[in-house]
């Protein structure tokens, strides 16, 4: 049977471990000039309906690294603009493609097509997950940190796709998470129930921001509208205002905390300048490793 990544639930904790291991060796063997082509004669598709600078360029780069080929495909230059059903499109590509990349709006949009697909269909991003971006920064967790377990994570801010996508990934791995949200902007409640069901105490949701943060090892913050909300950005704006990740908010955390952002940043708003620029980013090297998880996932599923 084919692999899909279209929430991090489809994966268990060995599956971590494997591409968070394989993830790190191959980073190792790209900067010493180690020219790996497992992927000869693949071709991966990349359909998006919503922008993207990181996860397409990292998984174009990673495909043609490994000796594949990308091929990009706008929504808006395919039938799917009219309304070609998804799932025929899905069993259509099967016969040209090894696997696809989708980033999309519906999450069911995407189930679709992935069950309609013969081939790996890995999640680029939906409404509700962003599952890759979870599994490059547990690398680089594990790069910093030594190690993704017994740290304190904290998150800052809206209950959206990477957080849902944390959720998921802290009850998997029994990570300890505590997340604080605005009344109202907590995650969906399904997925959160899933994950206390499954996690216990470890995950923890709170509106007051200093108390997820005290004694975190990683403080994680994204914007506070995603793609599909910028109608709603002023507003927004104002209710999350004491949710910024800033330098008072950073000195109550462990002085070694990490600060972590999936980007892009908006400077002043979810994240001030200074913190995102200070000595306990690692946002640069977080977004760098995407291109070494996306090798791991394309190894694992395509070959
Ligand atoms: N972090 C992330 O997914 O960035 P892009 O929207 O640029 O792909
Ligand atoms: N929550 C953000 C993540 C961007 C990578 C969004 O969906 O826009």
């Amino acid at each position: 049977m084919k692999d899909d990544i279209l929430t991090l639930l489809d994966l268990d904790v060995e599956d971590f471990d494997v591409l968070i291991d394989r993830s790190l060796e191959l980073k190792r063997r790209y900067l010493a000039g180690i020219v790996d082509r497992p992927l000869q004669g693949k071709v991966l598709g990349l359909i998006f309906d919503k922008p993207s600078t990181r996860t397409r360029v990292s998984f174009e780069a990673a495909m043609v690294q490994l000796g594949g080929v990308p091929i990009f495909l706008n929504v808006e230059d395919t039938q799917l603009i009219r309304n070609e059903p998804i799932g025929d499109t899905g069993r259509v590509l099967s016969g040209y493609l090894d696997g696809i990349v989708v980033r999309t709006y519906s999450q069911d949009l995407l189930q679709e097509l992935a069950a309609a697909a013969d081939i790996p269909v890995i999640n680029g991003l939906t409404d509700m997950y962003h599952p890759c971006q979870i599994l490059s920064d547990l690398l680089t967790i594990k790069e910093k940190k030594g190690s993704i377990y017994e740290l304190k994570i904290a998150w800052v801010g809206d209950g959206n796709n990477v957080a849902h996508s944390w959720l998921n990934a802290a009850s998997i791995l029994g990570l300890s998470l505590v997340m604080a949200c605005p009344d109202g902007y907590q995650p969906n409640r399904e997925v959160l129930a899933r994950s206390l069901e499954r996690a216990g105490n470890k995950i923890k949701v709170t509106d007051d921001p200093e108390e997820a943060v005290r004694d975190a090892d990683v403080i994680y913050t994204d914007v506070w509208a995603s793609m599909g909300q910028e109608g709603e950005h002023s507003f927004r704006r104002k209710i999350f205002k004491e949710y910024q990740v800033n330098a008072s908010l950073v000195a109550k955390a462990k002085s070694d905390v990490m600060v972590m952002h999936c980007l892009p940043a908006h400077r002043g708003e979810e994240i001030t300048a200074d913190v995102l620029e200070g000595p306990n980013s690692v946002v640069w090297d977080q977004a760098e490793n995407k291109l070494h998880m996306h090798k791991a996932i394309l190894e694992r599923l395509i070959k």
